[in-house]
């Protein structure tokens, strides 16, 4: 079997991603769907991405192939210098474990699990002894170190949100990716969660892909993205700091992700 190296012993400073080429195409019942066009990107180490665009342009698509939970149908998809060519599921979720954190909009907690249980499951995956230790520690970093215990159900979305960070961020990932991680929060929550994420991945010097559909949120990025129909149609650097919103179109804020 391959040995999978974590990005951060990775000896070059390669780009945590880069994409050369890649495209997805899907079969439906109308027949092939090009749902990723000709998608060229690098993201240097430490660099926040705020990916934007309509609904059904391919942001989580993107996200999934830089995950390794979708395979793109052509291209190169290498992220901190791991092609992710030819490579097994298996080398792809141990891959993933050990250096990519994936926050879902809706949760993907594990309902029969505890607080606790969820943060240290990718940690028991990897086989790490401290596995417990390292969840509870993360847990208090998110502010829900009283609620360990507690199963997804007895918990709001805000705080289920928050242990779904915890869990991203528990294996100290260089790669943090997050589809709309306050989509389903109040603005106060999700203010808090955002927050939360640019403060530990900040600490944690993580490289992050944010799918948002809020334009102050994508303006806090250091580089906005933007994909319409498969293809990036634009991108801009910010200055990581504006919350100006005529700095994203009408289109955008009108639109649904
Ligand atoms: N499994 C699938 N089979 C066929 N089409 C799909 C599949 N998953 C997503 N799509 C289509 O791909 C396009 C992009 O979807 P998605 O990546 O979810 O967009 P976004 O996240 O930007 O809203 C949409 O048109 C969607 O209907
Ligand atoms: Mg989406």
């Amino acid at each position: 079997m391959s040995k999978i190296p974590p990005i951060k012993l990775s000896p070059q400073e390669a780009p945590v991603i880069s994409l050369d080429g890649v495209s997805l195409n899907l079969t439906s019942g109308a027949g092939e769907v090009n749902i990723l066009r000709d998608i060229n990107l690098q993201v240097p180490r430490g660099q926040s991405i705020g990916l934007v665009g309509p609904s059904g342009a391919g942001k989580t698509s993107l996200m999934m192939i830089v995950a390794g939970l979708e395979r793109a149908s052509a291209g190169e998809v290498v992220i901190g210098g791991f092609s992710y060519q030819d490579r097994s599921e298996d080398d792809l979720a141990k891959f993933r474990r050990g250096n990519v954190g994936v926050v879902f909009q809706d949760f993907h907690l594990i309902g029969t699990m505890t607080a606790l249980e969820n943060v240290a499951l990718p940690l028991e995956f990897a086989g790490r002894p401290d596995a417990f230790e390292r969840a509870e520690a993360a847990l208090d970093a998110v502010g829900l170190g009283a609620r360990i215990v507690h199963y997804p159900g007895q918990l709001s979305g805000g705080e289920q949100q928050r242990v779904a960070l915890a869990r991203a961020f528990v294996g100290n990932p260089a790669l943090l990716l997050a589809d709309e991680p306050t989509g389903n929060l109040d603005q106060e929550t999700g203010d808090r969660v955002i927050e939360l994420m640019f403060t530990l991945a900040k600490t944690n010097s993580t490289t992050m892909v944010l799918i948002t559909h809020d334009p102050a949120i994508a303006e806090r990025c250091d580089r906005i993205i933007r994909i319409v129909n498969g293809r990036i149609v634009d991108e801009n650097a910010t200055d990581g700091r504006r919350t100006d919103p005529d700095s994203i179109s009408r289109q955008e804020r009108a639109g649904d992700c």
